[in-house]
């Protein structure tokens, strides 16, 4: 589903270079559950900026379901990030004055469903992941670990089959961050493709795979019940 050759990205601010992406091969399988861990700088955000179309690699090849996505222009990489991308940030990125509910509704705005559809979807979604009873609240007036299953029922409003997720227990106590990721297990059971950046051993427990990365190289993996490789 995910192929990446030979990615390179470099950042360039004036006469300044910082290659964050030193070759990295990778692919990953429709249906995985990847965390990727490494030291701070190791390029782990470049990377899933990259897999979720959110940036282009410097060079390389990126193959996206079959798609060649590393040459796209904004226009038609935003298309397929809108498809095909769910994302899940640290911080995540709700808007404060609205209402849940509203939070939830706006990526399908975009997405041209009616409005009783999009209410009727976000009310579903957040039922799912157990907000059912705070759909009229603002983000503000919820706990860490409620505003991130907001930002989770949002990122699956357009069931997209990938869900990335940058960090997303980085703001949460231990017990919220069990009860996101029991989340994403329910989710993962259910076909989705999920890939996230952790700094906790305990959390990327919860994945099949682990993709270790330092000094923008992709170091090596694990797979459950495998020896490292
Ligand atoms: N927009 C940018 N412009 C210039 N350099 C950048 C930019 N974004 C990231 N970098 C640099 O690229 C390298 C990789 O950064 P990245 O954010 O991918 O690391 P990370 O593994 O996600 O780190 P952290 O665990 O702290 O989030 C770092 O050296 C960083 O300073
Ligand atoms: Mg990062």
């Amino acid at each position: 589903m995910i192929t990446l050759q030979d990615i390179r990205k470099v950042y360039r601010n004036g006469p300044l270079e910082v290659e964050a992406l030193a070759s990295v091969n990778l692919t990953i399988e429709r249906g995985e559950f990847v965390a990727i861990m490494g030291s701070s700088g190791s390029g782990k955000s470049t990377l899933m900026n990259i897999i979720g179309c959110l940036d282009v690699p410097t060079s390389g090849k990126y193959v996206l379901d079959g798609e060649e996505v590393h040459a796209l222009d904004e226009v038609r990489l935003s298309s397929v990030r809108n498809r095909k991308i769910g994302f899940v940030f640290q911080s995540f990125n709700l808007l404060g004055r609205q209402t849940v509910l509203h939070n939830v509704e706006l990526p399908m705005m975009y997405g041209g469903l009616n409005r009783i559809k999009r209410t009727q979807r976000a009310l579903e979604l957040l039922e799912k992941v157990g907000l059912g009873g705070r759909v009229k609240h603002k983000p503000t007036e919820l706990s860490g670990g409620q505003r991130q299953r907001v930002a989770i029922a949002r990122a699956l409003t357009m069931d997209a089959p990938i869900l990335l997720a940058d960090e997303p227990t980085g703001n949460l106590d231990s017990k919220s961050s069990e009860e996101v990721m029991e989340l994403f297990k329910n989710i993962h059971q259910e076909g989705t493709t999920i890939i996230l950046v952790t700094h906790e051993p305990d959390i990327a427990a919860h994945a099949e795979r682990v993709l270790w990365f330092g000094d923008g190289k992709l170091l090596r993996e694990t797979r459950k019940g495998c020896a490292a490789i």
